[in-house]
């Protein structure tokens, strides 16, 4: 059984007729090619389709596309502006947090929500905040200390 759903993604409205047992998830790779966004565990253990829907991290294998009606939603490649990588993907490039980058996405979504919503997070709130998010590559000491020179970057500069 098909139904229409009105998303923001990344900005821009879009209607889309989906299934009602599809999941956000495939929706946003099969049906819009937001192919950043990726398909790990597909079942909600390891944060690798991690989307932000307004504005909170959600795994996005675990979301039904017709819950997601009305709703934002911003994927990895809704983070650069104008071109250029945000400043938590320069970072993460900078630092080597990125090697397989698989689960690259997620984890700079699950970044952004952190340091939205917290600007100074203290090691532990890093370390909760990015819990659900695993990295095989990293060992996530690099992802860290890229979120931790992110977070010191921001508060230079006043939170902003
Ligand atoms: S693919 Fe969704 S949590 Fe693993
Ligand atoms: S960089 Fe490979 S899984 Fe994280």
């Amino acid at each position: 059984m098909e139904k229409t759903i009105n998303l923001t993604v990344n900005g821009e409205t879009r209607s889309i007729a989906v299934d009602v047992n599809q999941t956000l998830l495939e929706v946003l790779r099969e049906d819009l090619g937001l192919t950043g966004t990726k398909k790990g565990c597909n079942q909600g253990e390891c944060g690798a389709c991690t989307v932000l829907m307004d504005g909170k991290p959600v795994s996005s294998c675990l979301v039904l596309a017709v819950k997601a009606d009305g709703k934002t939603v911003m994927t990895i490649e809704g983070v650069a502006k104008d071109g250029s990588l945000h400043p938590i993907q320069e970072t993460f490039n900078q630092k080597g947090a990125i090697q397989c980058g698989f689960c690259t996405p997620g984890m700079i979504l699950t970044t952004k929500n952190l340091l939205d919503k917290n600007p100074n997070p203290s090691l532990g709130e890093i370390k909760e905040a990015i819990s659900g998010n695993i990295c095989r590559c990293t060992g996530y000491v690099q992802i860290i200390e890229a979120i931790t020179s992110l977070a010191k970057e921001k508060n230079a500069r006043g939170g902003v």
